[in-house]
Formats: C-alpha cells, structure tokens, sequence
C-alpha cells in the first residue's frame, strides 16, 4: 500500500460538520451503544469527507474524534488505511478510474490517457476546481468493464470518447447521465436481451392450477348446483344389482 500523508497546509485550522449532517451523524451512533461509540468512526469520516469538498483534512479527522471520544490517532490510523478517504484536495467532480483486470483488459489504459490528458497527474485538481481523479482497485462493476466513479455515481462501458465528452460536459456544468455509455440496460446484453425474451413466461398466461396428488376429491356436484332433473344429474352411485326375483320376472 502506498503511504498516504495529510495535506496539513490545505486543511486549515478549523472544520465543522454541515447542520444538516447532525441528523445523519445521530443516526449513525445511534446503532451503537453508549461505550460502543467509535465503531461509528468509518462513517463519521465519510460525512466529514463530504462535508469537506470530497477529502479529509486534519482537522475533519480531529473534530470526529472529538466527538467520539477517541485518541486522534485512532482515528487517522483509519482515515489513512481505507483509500475511500481522501487526504488531500479534490476537484468538485473526482473520477476514480478502475485499473484492475477486467477494466484494464477492456480498455482502462487508453481512459486513464484520457484522464492525464484532460485532467492531469494523478490527484492534480484542475485550474478551475471541477475536476481531478486517481486510479483505484476494482469497484465492483466488473461486467460492465471498463468503468469510472465520479463521486457518488458509475460511469460503464467507456470509451476514450465517450469519457472525454462526460468530463468536458461535467467542466462546463452540463448534465451527465450516469450507467452504462452504450447501448444496454444496466448489466444486460448490449444490443438487448438475448434470452427468456417470451413475454408470455411473464404475462401469467403460462399459470395452470394444479393439484396436489394426495388431497382428498372434491364432492360431486348435487342436482341441485348442476340445476339438472336428478335422473341426468351426474351420480357416482354404484348401480343397484337386479336381484334374482327381479330376474325370474
Ligand atoms: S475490474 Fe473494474 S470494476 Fe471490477
């Protein structure tokens, strides 16, 4: 693992949380009891990392051990272990490209050309904040390879140009539309679905009632529900045998 240093001279002296994320951070330490409370710490950073302009600075770290009561060390130890925390300066939009396997087999080399060439070296913010990005370990998105992380969202199925346009759009504050980049639904074959493409294994049309072998056999039906004279009534009587007299006559 590479070492990872505090930016010391961008955090400043000071940072507090965002009124609005206090409900957030009682929420989360509300899972824990009262002597449990720095199991809350990985996700108190993550509001602080969000609540700092995407990246931890020292002081972010101190005021959540603060409030956990924790050794500052402590905390750092974590913010510095887990890449999800970010210790120096980010752009507004930071791109996290995948370089692992599948992605790179499938094209991440030529996007991080793009990244260096549009953004610059790895975690260099751009002149004018918007943008910066790094390489990171697979992000779980595998099958829809190669794939970038632009804050909270996946960009998939990349191609240089199609990363080129999403970064120049996002400089220029346009809108972006994260998900797949070609033509395919979420994880689905691109072009369409290829197989169960039956609708009528989805419209119910299919659904038989069956029985269960060893139920007991409903009643027959009366004359009376048939609405038949009884003598074409259905019956599953035994026919009575002529006795013998009856016979001889
Ligand atoms: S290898 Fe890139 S998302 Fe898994």
């Amino acid at each position: 693992m590479a070492l990872r240093r505090f930016d010391l001279e961008a955090g400043g002296d000071s940072f507090a949380f965002k009124s609005e994320t206090e409900e957030k951070i009682a929420f989360w330490r509300g899972k824990y009891p009262a002597d449990k409370q720095r199991s809350a710490v990985i996700p108190l950073l993550w509001l602080a990392q969000k609540d700092n302009n995407g990246w931890l600075s020292e002081p972010a770290m101190r005021e959540v051990a603060n409030r956990l009561e924790m050794p500052y060390i402590r905390v750092y130890e974590v913010a510095t272990f887990y890449t999800m925390f970010r210790l120096q300066p980010v752009g507004k939009f930071h791109v996290q490209l995948c370089g692992t396997t599948p992605c790179q087999l499938r094209g991440a080399e030529r996007l991080k050309e793009v990244c260096k060439k549009e953004i610059g070296k790895p975690m260099f913010v751009t002149d004018d904040q918007r943008l910066s990005w790094e390489e990171v370990e697979c992000l779980g998105a595998c099958v829809n390879a190669p794939m970038v992380q632009i804050n909270d969202d996946f960009f998939e199925d990349l191609t240089p140009e199609s990363l080129s346009a999403i970064l120049g759009r996002l400089r220029h504050g346009a809108d972006v539309t994260p998900g797949p980049q070609i033509d395919r639904v979420n994880s689905a074959p691109e072009g369409g679905t290829t197989v169960l493409t039956d609708a009528s294994l989805f419209d119910g049309s299919r659904t038989r009632v069956s029985a269960l072998p060893n139920l007991p056999k409903p009643p027959e039906p009366t004359p009376e529900a048939t609405g038949l004279p009884e003598a074409d009534a259905p019956t599953n009587t035994k026919r009575e045998e002529p006795t013998s007299k009856e016979i001889k006559s």
